[in-house]
């Protein structure tokens, strides 16, 4: 069946078999392979993409139910990587393997899109679903404060002071 996709702003036109998972057609049918496959049954959180602006899994998502969607990849959340979440994962070194990252990334701008101040707490429900083989699960939840306070200011603007309430380790 043909479908019409819009990904990161671009309208696409796929030939798949309605129920053919989102995530295989953005990595095979449209090539772009930020979006990783982990478990395929939407239990790992590595597939991650943003529909409508909100987290879901790409794996147990049906390109049917994402036509009717604006869809979101890591390759879209900024035009240059400086989506604030993306600058606070380098600033606090977050990644080790890098694989389960894309996921975490989509998740994290997810819930500062509905909850720019998360606690400590919203910040563990709204990520349980995101595996990191790795264990980055405390730099993780302090890059998500560090996104979450304006410490990225404007080019020629003083950056606000850094948030204090973190928790999270750095090892
Ligand atoms: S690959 Fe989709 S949740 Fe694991
Ligand atoms: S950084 Fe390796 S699986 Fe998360």
């Amino acid at each position: 069946m043909q479908f019409k996709l819009i990904v990161n702003g671009h309208t696409h036109s796929v030939d798949a078999p309605a129920d053919m998972p989102l995530l295989w057609v953005l990595r095979d049918l449209l090539g772009m392979h930020g979006t990783k496959y982990g478990c395929g049954i939407g239990q790992c959180g590595a597939c991650t993409v943003h529909l409508n602006g909100v987290a879901e899994r790409s794996c147990i998502t049906t390109v049917e139910m994402a036509a009717k969607a604006k869809i979101t990849t890591i390759e879209g959340l900024s035009v240059d990587g400086t989506h604030p979440v993306q600058i606070a994962w380098q600033e606090v070194d977050v990644p080790q393997c890098g694989y389960c990252q894309s996921g975490q990334i989509m998740a994290a701008a997810a819930l500062l899109a509905k909850k720019p101040h998360p606690t400590d707490q919203d910040i563990d429900t709204a990520m349980d679903g995101n595996l990191c083989r790795c264990g980055t699960y405390l730099r993780i939840r302090q890059a998500i404060h560090k996104a979450a306070v304006p410490n990225h200011a404007p080019a020629g603007k003083p950056a606000a002071k850094a948030s204090t309430t973190s928790k999270g380790g750095t090892r």
